[in-house]
């Protein structure tokens, strides 16, 4: 397959320039950003031929969202990532207006199947619509099927939009047949998941619907997930314009739904429904499995309403979020940071102490640590830790321990926007202990709060020069710190 079109040849003549004069240290150590340009969700997430695959929405000639193609990096432990060319470029029919997101899954015969949304751009009298495409390969070139779109509006049942209809989420079952589960926007529900089959990945079959927002979460849901995980299925979906309610914030959120799910009548029962990441930074997830049988699931770390405001310092802009590892524990989904983490760590410091008045440990700071913070709560009401910290800019996690709620605020991070700043998070003791979990990767924190029942993602605008944490309590509060330097 060497017969690229001219706008995927002009992607990578333009990746292969920019690659000569991109300076790498200027990049997250561990988190994938675009090689150039643009990024948003992540895509085709999965494990093919001894690697981990992440594709991505990607415009490369500009560092704001423009026609889509998807960008692709590839890497052996999820953390150090190496960049590939340009996968999928605007250029048929069936995708002139973007090529949106969705996902991977390799045949029988060993090639690899792109599985996503292509957009036809508006006509005289016609908005852009949305239909799935495929594309075929060997993990680095792709060929278009000349059958795309291979789901169309025509597919489905009455009600559902031919203007809203994207991100196809493909896995094999069991029986070796493949499954779909694929946003829709419908009449009267808004946000809907349908739920198609097929054996080849051409010829699709519409099952039913999973489950719908009925402007309870959202109106329109993007980036579908779906998947069995320990005797539980797991709906991910990323709702827009959400209200706040309950734990969710307003504007654009994620949601996970745990419940139960039969097949035969296409019937997933909610038991659950929880935010998948409360902080600022973090949308669209999308996960796969490892072939040691971990779910892992990634996200795009940023968010559609402040991602306008943010800065653009360098020549690519948007980062993708840690990986992480799911499991269910009572019920909820939780999440660990991906425990190839532990190969990166470095001079480890383990401090036990009382903190009272505000303090500093010696070793203890940087923006590239993964460090677990125990607060013994017995007697503390309020602890505060700043992070990033130098002169009048620091990120602030305040914990009112009494109320069990968490704040985290970056407003005195350095911003110069009025963007949403601060989150308000649920984060109660467990046995007398408050565990907060933070991965600084330069430019962002990721907080797991007792271990990972939930978490607080979050870019922060602070000066690369701030590396100071300092720790504040009202009352003497035994504290253990455990801080692994990463590199
Ligand atoms: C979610 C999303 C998807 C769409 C893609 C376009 O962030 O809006 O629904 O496929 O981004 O880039």
């Amino acid at each position: 397959m060497t017969n690229h079109t001219i706008p995927l040849e002009r992607a990578r003549e333009f990746e292969r320039e920019q690659a000569q004069k991109l300076v790498s240290d200027e990049r997250p150590l561990f988190h994938l950003t675009p090689l150039v340009g643009w990024m948003n969700d992540p895509n085709g997430f999965c494990y093919y031929k001894g690697q981990y695959h992440l594709f991505y929405q990607y415009f490369p000639f500009s560092r704001q969202w423009g026609p889509m193609h998807w960008g692709h990096a590839v890497s052996d432990d999820l953390l150090h990532w190496t960049y590939m060319p340009c996968a999928l470029a605007p250029d048929t029919a069936a995708d002139a207006g973007g090529c949106f997101s969705g996902s991977a899954v390799a045949l029988p015969d060993g090639q690899l199947m792109l599985v996503y949304t292509g957009v036809q751009p508006a006509g005289t009298f016609k908005r852009e619509t949305q239909a799935q495409c495929v594309a075929i390969g060997d993990g680095q070139d792709f060929e278009k099927s000349l059958l795309n779109p291979v789901i169309r509006h025509a597919h489905l049942p009455d009600g559902y939009s031919e203007f809203d209809f994207r991100d196809p989420k493909v896995w094999r079952a069991e029986d070796g047949t493949l499954r779909m589960v694929v946003a829709n926007r419908h009449s009267e529900r808004q946000g809907a998941i349908l739920y198609f089959s097929s054996r080849d990945g051409i010829d699709w079959h519409f099952i039913g619907e999973i489950d719908a927002s009925n402007e309870e979460y959202g109106r329109m849901w993007e980036c579908p997930d779906f998947f069995r995980l320990d005797e539980k299925w797991v709906l991910l979906v990323s709702p827009q314009e959400m209200h706040a309610r309950e734990e969710f914030h307003a504007g654009y959120g994620t949601v996970a739904f745990v419940g139960s799910f039969d097949e035969t009548d296409c019937n997933f029962h909610r038991e659950t429904i929880q935010p998948v990441d409360l902080g600022l930074s973090y949308y669209a997830s999308q996960t796969m499995v490892a072939p040691d049988g971990r779910r892992i699931m990634i996200g795009w770390m940023d968010n559609w309403e402040t991602c306008k405001e943010a800065p653009r310092r360098h020549p690519w802009y948007a980062q993708m979020s840690m990986p992480r590892e799911l499991f269910i524990e009572n019920g909820r989904l939780m999440q660990h940071p991906v425990r190839e983490i532990e190969t990166m760590w470095q001079d480890t410091i383990v401090e036990n102490c009382t903190v009272k008045e505000e303090m500093s440990l010696a070793g203890v700071n940087g923006r590239l640590l993964d460090m677990t913070v125990r607060i013994h709560s017995d007697a503390c009401q309020r602890f505060v830790i700043h992070l990033a910290k130098q002169g009048d800019h620091y990120i602030e996690v305040r914990c009112d321990i009494s109320r069990g709620e968490l704040v985290f605020d970056r407003s005195h991070g350095n911003s110069h926007r009025d963007i949403a700043h601060t989150r308000h998070v649920v984060a109660n003791a467990r046995d007398g202990e408050l565990t907060l979990r933070f991965l600084m990767d330069k430019e962002s924190i990721e907080l797991f709060i007792n271990g990972g029942e939930r978490v607080v993602t979050s870019l922060i605008p602070t000066q690369i020069e701030a590396e100071g944490i300092s720790f504040f309590a009202d009352t003497p509060t035994k504290v253990t710190v455990e801080a692994h330097h990463l590199g």
